[in-house]
C-alpha cells in the first residue's frame, strides 16, 4: 500500500531484489512505472474496502506506506485507510502488517527533535499527526501480527544499512533523519523478524 510514493518505491524495487511476489493497490497504476515478472498491479482505493480485499486476497503479509499531502483540515485517510486494511486482512486470514507512521507519534513523542516537536507537528501537521495515532492505535487493537515502523524525518537518500533502531531512539534536539531506502530495509526486515513483532520501533541513522 501507498507503493506509487516514495518509500513505497522503494519497498516494491527491495521487495522484488529479496525475491518477494508483490501484489500492489494504486489508485493510478501508471503511476508506478514498473514492471516485473513478480509484480501485479491493481487499481483501487485504500478508502474502497472492496478493491483492499481483493488486493490482499492471498498475500502473506500487507506492508504499508500510505501517506497524502492533505495537511491542512481535519483528515482521516491514515485511519480509515488502515481501518480497511485491518478488516480485509482478518477477513483473508492475512497475517502480518508492516505499517509506516513517524517518530513523535505514541510513546515516541519529541523524539524527532526540537524542530518537529515545537514547530512542525503542533503548526503545520497537527490534523496529520492526529490522524497517525487513530490510526496506530487501529493496528495496535487489531488482532494481527503487527510492526509499526517509526521513521525520523525522510530523505531520497541511498540506502545506507547502518541505521538505528529501537524503542527509545532519536532525539529531543537535533532533527533525525533516514532515507527511504533504509526505511525500506527495515520495514521488509521485519516480515521474517520477531524482534519488534507488536511493538513500534522508531528507526533513524
Ligand atoms: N516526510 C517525512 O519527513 C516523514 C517523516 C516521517 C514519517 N513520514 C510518513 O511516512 C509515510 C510515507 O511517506 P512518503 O513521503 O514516503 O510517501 P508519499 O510519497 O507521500 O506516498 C504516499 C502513498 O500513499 C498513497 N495513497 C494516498 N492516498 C491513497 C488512497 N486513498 N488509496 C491508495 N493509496 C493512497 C499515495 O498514492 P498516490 O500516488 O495515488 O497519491 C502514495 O503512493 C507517510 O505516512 C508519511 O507521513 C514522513
Amino acid at each position: 500500500m501507498g507503493a506509487t510514493g516514495g518509500t513505497g518505491r522503494q519497498l516494491v524495487a527491495q521487495a522484488l531484489e529479496r525475491g518477494h511476489m508483490v501484489t500492489v493497490l494504486a489508485r493510478t497504476p501508471a503511476k508506478l512505472r514498473m514492471t516485473h515478472e513478480r509484480l501485479q498491479v491493481l487499481q483501487g482505493n485504500v478508502l474502497d474496502y472492496a478493491s483492499v480485499e481483493a488486493a490482499v486476497r492471498g498475500q502473506d503479509a500487507v506492508v504499508s506506506a500510505l501517506g497524502h499531502k492533505r495537511y491542512f483540515g481535519p483528515t482521516r485517510i491514515l485511519s480509515e485507510g488502515t481501518r480497511n486494511l485491518l478488516r480485509a486482512m482478518e477477513a483473508q486470514g492475512v497475517p502480518r502488517l508492516i505499517c509506516e507512521t513517524s517518530l513523535g507519534v505514541g510513546n515516541s513523542a519529541g523524539r524527532m527533535g526540537l524542530y518537529y516537536t515545537l514547530f512542525v507537528i503542533p503548526v503545520i501537521l497537527p490534523f496529520y499527526f492526529w490522524d497517525k495515532t487513530r490510526q496506530e492505535r487501529l493496528i495496535e487493537a487489531s488482532r494481527v501480527e503487527w510492526v509499526i515502523v517509526r521513521p525520523g524525518a525522510l530523505t531520497n537518500g541511498p540506502k545506507r544499512t547502518a541505521y538505528r533502531h529501537g524503542h527509545d531512539i532519536g532525539s529531543f534536539i537535533r532533527t533525525v533523519r533516514i532515507s527511504r531506502a533504509d526505511v525500506a530495509d527495515f520495514m521488509l526486515n521485519q516480515l521474517t523478524s520477531e524482534t519488534y513483532l507488536r511493538t513500534a520501533p522508531g528507526v533513524c541513522w
